[in-house]
């Protein structure tokens, strides 16, 4: 892919992250948050967060994006950017980088606001499905439902 094409991918995932931040159901924080993340087919997978009037169980952006991409079919993610308020990347939290990790892996692409930096930076040494076969009793299964 182009750097021309790489600019126009980035501007169209950022463009649905945004489309995606305006269903946000934030009435307690106030701080809407939408993510876009793009599979190695060029579908993009959507999600927004969803509070909760029980505080702790509110779901991240993150979430409802990597659900839509396991639904969808989606095999790898290579490209991601999540988005405040005011349209602009927010640093995906914790616990949502372990979400990524799991399926865009060291090179998955992330739109940080400091610019574009590969997972392996923004989650260094994660744990992964990898880990799991260092162990012979757990075990990653490849499911695949048709
Ligand atoms: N939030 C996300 O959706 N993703 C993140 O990675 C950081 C935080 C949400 C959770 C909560 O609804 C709001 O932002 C304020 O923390």
């Amino acid at each position: 892919m182009s750097r021309r094409d790489m600019d126009v991918q980035w501007e169209r995932l950022h463009q649905e992250a945004v489309a995606a931040m305006r269903r946000a159901y934030v009435p307690y924080s106030g701080y809407p948050v939408g993510a876009a993340g793009m599979a190695s087919d060029g579908t993009i997978y959507t999600g927004c967060n969803v509070e909760n009037s029980s505080y702790g169980v509110g779901l991240c952006a993150e979430c409802g994006m990597i659900s839509d991409f396991v639904k969808g079919g989606g095999t790898e993610l290579v490209a991601f950017v999540a988005v405040n308020g005011n349209e602009d990347p927010v640093v995906p939290c914790g616990r949502c980088r372990q979400l990524l990790f799991e399926h865009g892996g060291n090179e998955l692409q992330v739109a940080m606001p400091s610019g574009i930096m590969p997972m392996s930076s923004v989650l260094p040494q994660g744990f992964g499905p990898a880990d799991l076969t260092e162990v012979p009793t757990a075990t990653f299964k490849e499911v695949h439902n048709g």
